[in-house]
């Protein structure tokens, strides 16, 4: 849903996810078994938060570093969710991804909520990025599109089992984010858990 939200949604927005993130420093987590710390910052919004480390991946109610409750999840969000998930029970967690110029993430299936069928919601802020989307396998052919500030993507039906990543970053494609977030992108993502 390309520029679903006005930008001056797009700033009340941001504002509202980075004053929660003060809360909720984003850290830089580590790769299950190798420990090599991925190429994107994270946080989470809600009574849940993705997380993952050596000990692999999994939903937590609290922030690995600093053991405290993740923040509630903006209203925005709850009515987004309400309005294009069609799904009639809220969303448990949003896992913030940020991104730097240099920031990618590899092809993956978001696979360790128990509620299977309940779409993922992903809202992007800042610069764009290219996503890039496959198929069930690995190895079936994708495709990719631009993903620009304000834009919503849900992974519903079929999609909600297909690989998915971001390739790059567009670095100085946005001048939405405050400058201490330049160049950079927010992509937020709503998951019902359980
Ligand atoms: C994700 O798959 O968790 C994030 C996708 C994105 O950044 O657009
Ligand atoms: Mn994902």
């Amino acid at each position: 849903m390309p520029g679903y939200f006005s930008p001056a949604d797009q700033r009340a927005l941001a504002g509202a996810v980075i004053a929660a993130l003060a809360d909720a420093p984003p850290y830089r987590p580590s790769m299950p078994r190798t420990g090599a710390p991925l190429s994107v910052t994270m946080s989470n919004l809600g009574p849940l938060g993705w997380i993952s480390d050596r000990d692999g991946y999994r939903y937590e109610p609290v922030h690995p570093v600093t053991g405290r409750p993740w923040p509630p999840l903006p209203e925005a969000l709850l009515t987004l969710w309400d309005a294009v998930s069609g799904w009639p029970q809220p969303p448990q967690a949003c896992l913030v991804n940020i991104y730097g110029a240099d920031s990618r993430l590899g092809l993956h299936v978001d696979a360790d909520e128990d509620a299977r069928d309940a779409p993922v919601v992903s809202v992007s802020l800042g610069d764009r990025a290219r996503f890039r989307i496959g198929g069930p396998r690995r190895n079936d052919p994708t495709g990719s599109l631009v993903l620009s500030s304000g834009d919503v993507v849900v992974l519903a039906g079929a999609s909600r089992r297909c690989h998915h990543g971001v390739d790059r970053i567009y670095p100085g494609t946005s001048s939405l984010l405050p400058a201490a977030w330049r160049p950079g992108r927010i992509n937020l993502t709503l998951r019902r858990v359980r």
